[in-house]
């Protein structure tokens, strides 16, 4: 049977990129989305991927949606936590709105879906668990510090939590991407853009197969041994 993989924000950018790798690796994917429905449709229709519609930074919600899930196809035993949001600016402008929802989206997302997961991985004696960080959380940037904080936040969480489930064959490990080629980046004013860009050693954007391809090599049945780690994934914007 094929192994139930949820994917969190896996209808567009990265997430859709991740989804769909699963999918050939032959998993059983579901990708859940939080309100673009046209988006979440249109991804349905050309991949056969099934979508889920829930806010993954609300705890009711993601719990419901993983007892849902598993009453359909059985136990998620891979679980990707790649939902997440933006919302830059400097601290003096930052609004405490703007911080609760990155903090919630980004890093409240990992603790709900975990917490509705775990314990049947655990119990299964497997689970594969990857969390989608940031270049950002690693080394912080300007007008970022909500996103920075969370990020930063899912790099520490993932090395505790893993520490809990190696025991029972249950790895969870993050991926740092670098600037990466989606919606959230082509939101970068074009002239900020392109100093970034002037920045990575390897010349281009990020494009969202180069994380799918780590979060494949992460959830392989035959990754047990790899678990804690943060793998950078940046065109050598940072080595960390
Ligand atoms: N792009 C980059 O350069 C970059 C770099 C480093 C890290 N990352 C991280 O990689 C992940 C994916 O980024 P991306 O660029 O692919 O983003 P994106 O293109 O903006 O897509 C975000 C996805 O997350 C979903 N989402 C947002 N809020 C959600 C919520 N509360 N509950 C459930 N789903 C939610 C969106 O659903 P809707 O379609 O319904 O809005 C969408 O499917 C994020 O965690 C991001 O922080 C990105």
């Amino acid at each position: 049977m094929a192994r139930v993989a949820l994917v969190t924000g896996g209808t567009r950018g990265i997430g859709a990129a991740i989804s769909i790798a699963l999918q050939k690796a032959g998993r059983l994917v579901v990708a859940s989305y939080a309100g673009n429905t046209e988006a979440a449709e249109a991804f349905h229709k050309e991949t056969g991927i099934e979508v889920i519609k829930f806010d993954a930074g609300n705890y009711d919600q993601s719990v419901a949606a993983v007892n849902e899930i598993a009453a359909k196809h059985g136990a998620i035993e891979i679980l990707v936590n790649n939902a997440g949001i933006t919302r830059d600016a400097v601290l003096s402008k930052q609004s405490r709105e703007m911080w609760d929802a990155v903090i919630d989206t980004n890093l409240g997302s990992c603790f709900n879906l975990c917490k509705a997961t775990f314990d049947g991985m655990k119990a299964a004696k497997f689970g594969r668990i990857v969390n989608i960080g940031s270049i950002n959380g690693q080394a912080g940037q300007y007008g970022q510090v909500n996103y920075a904080a969370a990020k930063s936040g899912i790099h520490g969480f993932t090395k505790a939590l893993a520490q809990e489930g190696a025991r029972y064959g249950v790895t969870v490990n993050a991926i740092a991407p670098g600037y990466v080629d989606t919606d959230m980046v082509r939101a970068v004013p074009p002239d900020v853009l392109e100093k970034i860009i002037a920045k990575i050693p390897r010349g281009r954007l990020g494009k969202a197969d180069d994380i799918a391809r780590g979060v494949c090599f992460l959830t392989a049945d035959d990754a047990d041994f790899v678990t804690g780690s943060t793998l950078s994934i940046n065109g050598g914007q940072h080595m960390y």
